[in-house]
């Protein structure tokens, strides 16, 4: 009778247990590989399941807009802060301050503030242009060294840069062109870039990866998603513009309406910890973490290096002022013939 007792009390401890560990349903904005590394580890460690969504940052966002009335998302990981603060705008996301603000660098706290506490930076990397070492001499092209270098004639069909409809990469280079240029002269530039341009991707990082693979000797991304592709051998370097460029605040957003909130708000707690930012690094991803107790990676972009412009993110991650961008470079730029 005891020993009878005993196993219905174990099984209902590990059911009872296995329910309360729960679920948590992620959009991940990140490279795969950090995405499934969080996702393993988080559910060795705390035995809380992540469901996985991978999405670019533009994707993330019109997902959450489709499912606005009845969400799917618990939280959304990663991607670059502009669509993250027209989630917030748009009432997508919910109004959450983390005691651990005061652990993060300021830019990652003023996203949390300028959005009302509806989102926070998980890390930061700047933007600039990834080439083909051994492509670029075979062609014998220079290195680009400025955004005026990208219209060169030279460089026809063998630059790549992302669709800022689906990216939050290419729409980082949009509005960082806008406050370096001014807008029209901003569109002049992208209606010169497009003679060039052999192919818009859908991520982000596609155009890197097309460097590497020596599909495309140029392209036009965050500096910080290089290093990963020499560390496999091929033959990438990374420059950033001469006239400046912007950088991203990669974000992390709990959706309002989340099913699994308690796990969500966990879930969020944990990514700021520095333990949990160390797994950029260690997924080869060299975003400069939010965290100030994070141990930062070598490989990381030296921000002071680089000749960074004021980015204003309060004004380029307003919904009105990124639709109507991305709007105007479908019009303008991309209905274009190349
Ligand atoms: O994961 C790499 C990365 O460059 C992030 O730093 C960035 O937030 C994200 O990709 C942007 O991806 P996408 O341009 O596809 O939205």
């Amino acid at each position: 009778m005891k020993k009878k007792l005993f196993a219905a009390a174990v099984l209902a401890g590990l059911a009872g247990g296995a329910s309360a560990q729960g679920t948590v349903n992620v959009i991940c904005s990140v490279q795969a590989d950090w995405c499934n590394m969080i996702s393993t580890v988080y559910a060795r460690t705390t035995g809380v399941k992540i469901n996985l969504a991978l999405k670019g940052s533009g994707e993330a966002l019109a997902q959450l807009i489709a499912e606005k009335d009845n969400p799917k998302t618990d939280v959304w990981f990663g991607g670059t802060g502009d669509p993250h603060l027209q989630a917030a705008e748009m009432g997508l996301t919910l109004e959450y301050k983390s005691p651990s603000l005061p652990q993060l660098y300021p830019w990652a706290q003023q996203q949390a503030q300028q959005s009302g506490y509806k989102t926070v930076g998980v890390y930061s990397g700047p933007l600039g242009f990834g080439y083909n070492t051994e492509l670029l001499k075979k062609k014998k092209l220079d290195v680009p060294k400025s955004w005026a270098d990208l219209l060169k004639p030279a460089y026809k069909g063998d630059i790549q840069v992302a669709n800022p409809a689906s990216s939050g990469t290419a729409y980082t280079m949009i509005a960082t062109l806008v406050q370096l240029m001014g807008e029209d002269k901003a569109f002049d530039y992208l209606k010169g870039l497009h003679k060039n341009v052999g192919q818009y991707t859908r991520s982000g990082t596609g155009p890197i990866k097309a460097v590497a693979r020596g599909e495309t000797a140029v392209s036009i991304s965050f500096v910080h998603d290089a290093p990963q592709e020499k560390m496999q051998g091929f033959p990438v370097e990374t420059v950033t513009p001469s006239e400046g460029t912007g950088a991203e605040i990669g974000s992390m957003s709990i959706i309002k309406g989340a099913r699994n909130l308690e796990q969500a708000k966990k879930f969020y707690e944990w990514a700021l910890t520095p333990q949990a930012q160390t797994f950029g690094a260690a997924a080869k991803q060299y975003q400069l973490p939010s965290n100030k107790a994070t141990a930062v990676d070598a490989n990381v972009p030296d921000f002071k290096k680089i000749k960074l412009i004021n980015y204003d993110y309060a004004k380029y991650g307003a919904s009105a002022e990124r639709r109507r961008l991305i709007a105007r470079w479908e019009k303008d730029v991309n209905s274009l013939p190349r």
